[in-house]
Order: structure tokens, then C-alpha cells, then sequence
């Protein structure tokens, strides 16, 4: 995926494949991406795979919410036998019954959950995870969440970015109004994230039923005083969200499934990144995000897997993006773009997600001797090796 641009439709073409590759690693970055014989020579350590095999970067899986407690099986029988999104909420069903789970969660527990959760994306070929908060919804439950992802991402192989998701909906146990909760985790928040060092990212569900853009432009601007990066959850159900992706220069903007060419074409005049979450449309059983129009409209697409225990409980990345690309006709390139570099600048990661000198020697092996057959097999095909930093991490 050298020198491929970061916006835009892309053609199988325009991928660069190499023969009887090799990869010279030091000191977990890429020094040289070449031809075997040629690289073997400068090479003191020599590590070879004699069958057919295809090497690709590692996944940067952008949006995820694998911090929590309990299960939402319930929901989702509810859901798949007919049930409203007012029955299985009213049923003691929804992201309000996650945060009642998470917040009875030690926070070992929840670290246990984590790494479980991202060892899991890591045999997948996930080599750069981020993990949001959003179940906790009070200072103390929220610091709770992040404190456990930092931790985890200490203890784990991967990468893990941590974002703050406080504005995921108003907590029903709150009795003031939406701005007052909000302005309360802006004063009272956003400061111990700061001086513990817990994220540099902020994240906000823009929807009838969570925020509406007014509500939180009071939110994001203190954001940005203190020099947090914007993500948004937008356009899932309702369009509006983008908008304020815009606005705000955030690094992405999240779902888009309800997303119309107005908001395809404010996105593609922007540098918001568009991540796709084919993982919440199978899930919920809604449309998918119009990745087509917004690729030929311009825009960057990341594609994540949105892993949740609410509306994309499956987790499985690249099975995701494989069927976002029958769908949504996206090209080999279009989909291993999403997946990589792509997603990196999601998280405004430029180390990664192409295999080039210089960059993080993440990447995986696949026992294949045709590239194309990664997303034919739609996921069941799997990397035999995953590669972080150089080192063997599966
Ligand atoms: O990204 N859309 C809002 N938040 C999550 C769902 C969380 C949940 O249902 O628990 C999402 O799909
Ligand atoms: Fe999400």
C-alpha cells in the first residue's frame, strides 16, 4: 500500500505486490521492504517462510467498545423476534442495561475483559486497537473504564488508543438536564483525564436518543481548549452527526449508515475520516454505510469493527469488512486501505498501516499464495502469523 493517498475510490492496480518479499526489521520499525535475496545480505538474524504465504500490515481496528460488563443476548433474541427499540429498552434492554452491568465490574475484572477481548482481535490480524469508555456515565464509573484501558494497554502486545465516549447518553440516574451533564463532565472530567494521562481523544453519540449537536458544541469546544482530538458517533440512525464532525475538525466521524449525499459530499470536502461499522449493521440488521458514494465522492473510508455488547457483538473485523465490500463493491484496495493506513489516520497514527521503511513493523502472514483470496474467504481465512513491532506476537 506504498504511496497510495490517504482520500478517495482506490483500484486493485494501485496496489504494490512483491515477489519473493522480504522485510528487513530493526528495532521494531521497517527498515527495508524488498526483494529476499537482496535484503538477506544485510540481515543478522534471518527468519524465512518457504511456503506460499501473503504479508500484509496489521489491522488498526479504529472503533471499538470492548471495555464492559455482562452480556445483551436478550437484546438481541428481542430483537431478531420483532421487538421495537422502545420494547427491548422498556425489557431493561439497551446501552443503559451495559452501564448497570459495567458499573458492577471490578476494575480488574474489566482489564480481564479487555485483554481477553483484544488477544481475541489480535489472532485476527489487530495490531493497533482502540477502546472507548461510555458505560460508566458518572466521573467515578467513567474514570473506572479508563483507567482499566490504560492498564490494559500496558499489559497488552497491541497498541491500544483510549477514548473518552462520557457523552454516550444522558445516565438515567442523572435528574438535571443534558447540558448539565454534560458542562459537569467537561468541568470535572476532561481535567483528571488530563492530569492522570487517560486519552487524549474525545468521543460523543450525536442522536435523538444521546446528544444533539447543539447540546454538545458547548462540550467539544472545552474539548479543544485543553487539546483533546474529536471523534464522533454519527449519522446512525438520524443524519446531523457529520455536520459536527465537520465543524469541529474532528479525526473521524463514526457509522454514517443514515448518512444522504449532502453529508457524503460535506464529508468528502473535509479531512474527517469516514469509518464504516459494518459490524453494528450486521448486528442491528440496518443498511450499511454508503462507503461506495463516499469513496467516489472522495472521502477517506476507514472501516472498523464497532466491537460492542449492544449492536455489534461479533467482533470480527476483517469477516465485516469482507461483507461491507460485496454490499457496498469495494475494491481489494479499498477494503486493505480502510483496515490500515486509512484507519491509522482515524487515530491520527501516521507509524503505521503501510509496509514501507520507517514505519511500525506490524503485519501478519497469510497462507495463500494470491492476495485476493484474504477477503474471498470473507474472515475464515486467517493470519498463521501476526507480527508487532517486529516481534511474533501470534
Ligand atoms: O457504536 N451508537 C452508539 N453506541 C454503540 C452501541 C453501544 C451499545 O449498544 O451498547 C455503537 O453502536
Ligand atoms: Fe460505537
Amino acid at each position: 500500500m506504498q504511496d497510495l493517498p490517504i482520500k478517495g475510490a482506490l483500484k486493485d492496480e494501485q496496489l504494490t505486490i512483491i515477489e519473493n518479499a522480504g522485510i528487513l526489521v530493526s528495532e521494531g520499525v521497517i527498515a527495508a521492504v524488498g526483494g529476499f535475496t537482496d535484503l538477506k545480505a544485510k540481515a543478522d538474524h534471518i527468519e524465512t517462510i518457504t511456503h506460499d504465504a501473503v504479508c500484509i500490515p496489521g489491522f488498526v481496528d479504529a472503533h471499538t467498545h470492548i471495555c464492559f460488563g455482562g452480556s445483551r443476548a436478550n437484546d438481541f433474541a428481542m430483537r431478531n423476534a420483532g421487538s421495537s427499540y422502545l420494547e427491548i429498552a422498556k425489557a431493561g434492554g439497551g446501552i443503559w442495561d451495559t452501564v448497570t452491568k459495567t458499573r458492577k465490574e471490578s476494575e480488574t475484572a474489566l482489564i480481564a475483559g479487555i485483554l481477553k477481548r483484544s488477544q481475541e482481535h489480535l489472532q485476527l490480524g489487530v495490531t493497533t486497537i482502540e477502546v472507548k469508555s461510555g458505560y460508566g456515565l458518572s466521573i467515578e464509573q467513567e474514570l473506572k473504564m479508563l483507567r482499566a484501558i490504560k492498564t490494559a494497554a500496558a499489559a497488552s502486545t497491541q497498541d491500544i488508543v483510549t477514548t473518552c465516549l462520557a457523552a454516550h447518553m444522558v445516565p438515567k440516574d442523572w435528574s438535571g438536564t443534558a447540558e448539565a451533564y454534560l458542562s459537569e463532565m467537561g468541568q470535572h472530567l476532561f481535567p483528571v483525564l488530563k492530569s492522570e494521562n487517560l486519552t487524549q481523544r474525545i468521543d460523543a453519540f450525536i442522536e435523538e436518543s444521546a446528544f444533539t449537536a447543539k447540546q454538545i458544541a458547548p462540550y467539544f469546544k472545552k474539548a479543544q481548549q485543553l487539546g483533546f482530538d474529536i471523534t464522533v458517533h454519527a449519522d446512525q440512525f438520524s443524519a446531523g452527526g457529520s455536520q459536527v464532525a465537520v465543524d469541529f475538525n474532528a479525526l473521524s466521524a463514526d457509522h454514517l449508515e443514515a448518512s444522504t449525499q449532502k453529508e457524503v459530499e460535506l464529508l468528502a470536502k473535509s479531512n474527517v475520516v469516514a469509518t464504516a461499522l459494518p459490524g453494528a449493521s450486521i448486528g442491528l440488521g440496518c443498511d450499511f454505510t454508503p462507503a461506495r458514494k463516499l469513496l467516489d465522492a472522495g472521502a477517506s473510508l476507514a472501516i472498523a469493527s464497532d466491537h460492542n455488547p449492544g449492536s455489534a457483538p461479533m467482533g470480527n473485523l476483517l469477516t465485516q469488512a469482507c461483507i461491507l465490500a460485496t454490499f457496498e463493491k469495494l475494491s481489494n484496495a479499498e477494503v486493505l486501505a480502510g483496515l490500515t493506513f486509512r484507519a491509522a489516520a482515524a487515530l491520527k497514527l501516521k507509524d503505521r498501516g503501510v509496509l514501507e521503511r520507517g514505519k511500525k513493523a506490524d503485519f501478519m502472514v497469510f497462507d495463500t499464495s494470491n492476495y485476493q483470496e484474504i477477503t474471498y474467504h470473507q474472515g475464515q481465512l486467517r493470519p498463521s502469523m501476526v507480527f508487532k513491532n517486529g516481534e511474533k506476537a501470534f
